[in-house]
């Protein structure tokens, strides 16, 4: 019999100690004995649950118990995660984790630390929910010259702007479902701001580059400024609106970002709705691949979280590789894009001012920018204020 331990039990560690006693039966057959969840840490009692006998305050109790041998910390945020993460490693206990932010700001320190001390850390979770990424990004694809890492991130904002297009929900009725649905983090403003799916580019982009970025130096936007105006002139002009964070890797060195950007209906990344997530992997000689599948939610999260343990009870698979600490990311302005922007002014002046632009049939004076760097399209915007036209939204395009 293993013995593991869960740190968390919300809607993720739920879904794990679920996971665990619903599947034993495929468990054992690729463990070759039975796994049991002997202790779970959590600061509330769950009298009702049916694992309410294993529920301990203490963390002590998983620390000191010799039997546990792997403990899936699932608990979400950077502290205690991070102090219970580094006892256990040094407690030679293997972690594995769905929390993207405690990766993201010290995963180059677990890895190191349970190299030392000769055991795993694991974070299959902490990026696209139920989809396998983190493993096949080590063992598939590293061998190519990866020009870039994108995709749709976070569940709770795939399904926000989901449920505005296709339902033509308010943002808050949309908000409102992907809390029901437990999608979101306990704040919601870190999926709404674009926090979470910036952690997920920065986790991804240690996988392709070796190098853990600050997630705080990282460019990142949210979808709070979407507006329904947006949406329409979006749908008219056969484009939609996704949250997307890449990582755009040149001979020099690799810009990161996190924003909402207007896709055309044909690309991939268009497709992609609800709470699926996918990441495109871009390289030379593979071309385009695409991973998809539910970015949030329990069921498809725990999946995840019970691969690596699996791995790291039987010793397979690959481990992740150490990350080397780098503070700030590539400044982004001289990136180029094609901008929408949306204004309060008319067609003659915003083409006396700026020149011909391709305009949209919106119910504002919206259009699309010919490729511009970050620097170039601010110019435009403060030429269109200064001549007292008012700049309502601005979505770059992909
Ligand atoms: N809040 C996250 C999301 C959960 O919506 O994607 C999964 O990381």
């Amino acid at each position: 019999m293993k013995h593991i331990a869960i740190l968390g039990f919300g809607v993720v560690g739920g879904g794990c100690a679920e996971l665990i006693k619903n599947n034993q039966k495929e468990l054992s057959a690729l463990i070759g004995e039975e796994v049991t969840v002997k202790r779970i840490l959590d600061l509330r009692d769950f009298p009702d649950s049916p694992f309410a006998d294993r529920i301990t305050h203490d963390f002590n109790d998983i620390l000191n118990d010799k039997e546990i041998s792997v403990v899936a910390e699932v608990m979400g945020g950077s502290h205690p995660a991070y102090e219970f993460t580094v006892a256990l490693l040094k407690a030679k206990k293997s972690v594995v984790t769905s929390n993207k932010e405690v990766v993201a700001n010290y995963g180059d320190e677990f890895l190191a630390l349970a190299r030392e001390n000769g055991v795993s850390y694991r974070f299959e979770a902490s990026v696209g929910g139920g989809i396998p990424i983190i493993e096949p990004i080590i063992s598939c694809v590293r061998q190519n010259k990866i020009s870039e890492v994108r995709g749709i991130l976070n569940g709770t904002t795939n399904y926000i702007l989901t449920e505005m297009f296709d339902y033509g929900k308010s943002f808050e009725k949309a908000l409102e479902g992907a809390q029901k649905n437990g999608y979101c983090e306990k704040n919601p403003d870190a999926d709404i701001l674009g926090l979470d799916a910036c952690r997920k580019i920065v986790i991804l982009y240690a996988l392709v580059t070796g190098k853990l970025i600050s997630p705080d130096s990282v460019y990142t936007e949210g979808i709070t400024r979407i507006r329904t105006q947006d949406v329409r002139a979006a749908e008219n002009a056969g484009l939609s609106i996704k949250l997307v964070g890449r990582c755009i890797n040149t001979e020099k060195c690799a810009y990161v970002m996190v924003a909402p950007f207007m896709l055309g209906n044909f690309t991939p990344l268009s497709f992609v709705k609800g709470v699926y997530n996918a990441v495109e992997v871009i390289g030379d000689p593979i071309g385009n691949v695409m991973f998809y599948g539910r970015g949030a939610g329990a069921d498809a999260t725990s999946s995840a979280v019970v691969a690596d343990v699996i791995h790291s009870i039987c010793g397979s698979g690959i481990k992740p590789p150490l990350f080397t600490k780098e503070n700030c990311a590539s400044d982004i302005s001289v990136l180029k894009f094609k901008n929408y922007i949306a204004t309060d002014g008319n067609t003659e002046k915003i083409i006396s001012l700026i020149g011909n632009q391709t305009f949209l049939n919106s119910s504002e004076c919206a259009f699309i920018t010919e490729e511009l760097s970050e620097e170039d399209a601010e110019k435009i915007i403060s030429k269109l204020s200064e001549s007292g036209i008012n700049v309502l939204s601005r979505i770059r395009v992909l």
